[in-house]
């Protein structure tokens, strides 16, 4: 078990990370006024450990299982019952799930009789490495992600990997997507990520790992809580063309969209010689040892343009693209519109000889 602190100028948050951590912090919850939100899937799981750990008659808030949670509906109902059940200015939300649960239940407590304290208990692995970390909440608004949010620091993390045996391999891989990501950001997670490339499902690699994208994660929030100077900005390497893709092709899960982001983004920094050789070599291997196949799109022009939208552009007609350069240092694009939409093609082009010939 190790702990990451993470301190802003508002606010300080303790990571408890490793096996053990929930069963040694959960149960002095119980000395709160707690109000538990979570969702189908992980409660079908967990509904015993809740009322083991927590009480029996601990309320809680069940949401549907996946984004369509994230919306002002649900919202609303987790503080309509919050209301309903007494909570006081004293009470601690709980955040019990994936990163759907994290980041609603976050904008609750931050609402709720104008903010409450924050537990979060992320139990998908993306969760543990990523969205639980650094107090971005929010719901998504007219068809927009996280259009409405807020910085809210959770007061406490559990990241046990208990919770990682009931996920499927589907879950996994997206977790590792982060994962690898950070490895773009971090020369010695680069490297641990290479010495165990045909290891990366191992539990004692993800407990380490974990830890470390963590500890990168909370150095970039100190830096830049409300993403201002650029540093958090980093964390959204591979993200941009990820969502346009996700937008545009779905049935991936979010973190194989990031690894194919980054693959496509890629090849637009070797085109303009920002980045290659054998580190962009190394970087592919980790990608393709994720996803076995990265796939080439028909439309793609139309899914450039859609990345017109992500949040990263200072102009809606340029696209801003954070791309590794070399080990540990990223380096930001900007392109317009047009010539990322040939990239975008050029490269699906190369994947389409490339997967033929395989
Ligand atoms: N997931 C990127 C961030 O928290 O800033």
């Amino acid at each position: 078990m190790k702990n990451v602190i993470l301190k802003t100028q508002t606010a300080e948050s303790i990571i408890h990370c490793g096996a053990d951590t929930f069963r040694s912090y959960a149960p002095e919850l119980k000395n709160r006024q707690l109000f538990i939100v979570t969702d189908r899937n992980v409660f079908s799981f967990y509904r015993e450990l809740i009322w083991s750990t927590f009480g029996g008659s601990v309320p809680v808030v069940i949401l549907p299982a996946g984004e369509t949670a994230k919306t002002q509906r649900y919202l609303f109902e987790i503080i309509s019952k919050m209301a309903d059940a007494g909570m006081t200015r004293k009470c601690t939300v709980v955040a019990f799930g994936g990163g759907v649960v994290g980041d609603i239940a976050g904008l609750a407590a931050c609402l709720y009789m104008r903010g409450v304290e924050l537990v979060q208990i992320p139990t998908t692995l993306l969760s543990q490495v990523d969205s639980s970390v650094g107090g971005k909440t929010a719901i998504d608004f007219k068809k927009i992600k996280n259009l409405i949010g807020a910085f809210y620091q959770p007061k406490e993390v559990i990241c046990d990997p208990v919770f990682l045996k009931t996920l499927p391999s589907r879950e996994m891989r997206c977790g590792l997507g982060e994962i690898i990501k950070y490895g773009a950001l971090d020369a010695a997670i680069f490297k641990k990520l290479l010495e165990n490339k045909n290891n990366l499902y191992d539990g004692k690699f993800l407990d380490e790992i974990t830890y470390d994208c963590i500890n990168h994660k909370a150095q970039a929030v100190t830096m830049d809580e409300r993403d201002l100077n650029g540093v958090r900005k980093t964390l959204n390497l591979g993200h941009t063309t990820g969502h346009a893709f996700e937008l545009n092709y779905g049935r991936k899960s979010h973190g194989e969209f990031v690894l194919i982001g980054m693959y496509y983004e890629m090849f637009i920094a070797e085109k303009l010689g920002i980045g290659g050789g054998a580190y962009y070599e190394n970087l592919r291997t980790l990608i393709t040892s994720v996803i076995k196949k990265v796939p080439s799109y028909d439309g793609v022009r139309e899914a450039a343009y859609s990345a017109k939208l992500d949040k990263k552009n200072e102009s809606s007609s340029k696209i801003s693209l954070i791309v590794p350069k070399i080990e540990g240092k990223s380096a930001e694009i900007t392109l317009t519109v047009e010539s990322y939409a040939n990239y975008l093609q050029e490269c699906c082009a190369s994947l389409k000889d490339k997967n033929e010939s395989n």
